[in-house]
């Protein structure tokens, strides 16, 4: 079975990154060859305060806080990274996250649930192949985006244009073969950054 993190990368007051959550999840446990982690940046908040180069945080509740993120990160084989658009691009939140983090995302496959008013969240996720690429992880282009997001589930949770089931399970298939074709690639070879 192929570990898929789903990170939920917004923490705002009477967000609706965890209706988006829930479904990607529902997904992903349906599906015979993945595991999910829900890693809910809103539950498992993450300090702000980096520290220094290539040191440990010298705070104890930094260290605290980051051992229920950093070791389900490290164990993933792949990761569905579930953003809204912030002002055309993604939430400080997901960044935070990021930046905390380095080998933990190397050679690893993220796969996208994007949302947003107006864009479905298409501007984020630009910006966020970047910043994966600077960190030797592989982004999927195939992802699912929701437009008018306000309007896209119902009272239940579930989409209210089902395009959006079958766009899950295109990305989700893709970031499969990736995940196990990396997760063999590393355990051939360690990969060296
Ligand atoms: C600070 C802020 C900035 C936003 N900027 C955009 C934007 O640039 N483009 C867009 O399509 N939607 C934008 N929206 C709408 C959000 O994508 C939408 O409210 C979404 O539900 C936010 O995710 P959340 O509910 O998980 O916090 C913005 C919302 C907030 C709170």
């Amino acid at each position: 079975m192929l570990k898929v993190a789903i990170i939920i990368g917004s923490t705002r007051e009477g967000r609706l990154g965890g209706v988006v959550g829930s479904w990607i999840e529902r997904h992903v446990a349906q599906r015979d060859d993945m595991d999910a982690d829900v890693i809910d940046l809103a539950a498992t908040p993450l300090p702000t305060v980096l520290p220094q180069f290539g040191q440990p945080p010298s705070d104890p509740d930094a260290l605290t806080q980051l051992a229920k993120v950093s070791p389900r990160l490290a164990a993933a084989d792949a990761f569905v990274v579930v953003t809204p658009e912030y002002n055309r691009s993604f939430p400080a939140s997901l960044k935070n996250a990021i930046d905390w983090h380095n080998q933990e995302w190397h050679a690893k496959p993220i796969g996208f649930v994007s949302y947003g008013g107006f864009s479905a969240g298409t501007r984020a996720v630009e910006q966020l192949r970047q910043v994966f690429g600077e960190l030797h992880a592989v982004t999927i282009r195939d992802g699912v985006g929701f437009n008018g997001v306000w309007g896209a589930f119902g009272p239940d949770g579930e989409v209210t244009d089902p395009s959006a089931d079958a766009a899950a399970k295109k990305m989700l298939d893709q970031l499969a073969w990736w995940a196990q074709a990396l997760r063999e690639a590393r355990a051939a070879r360690p990969y060296a950054a």
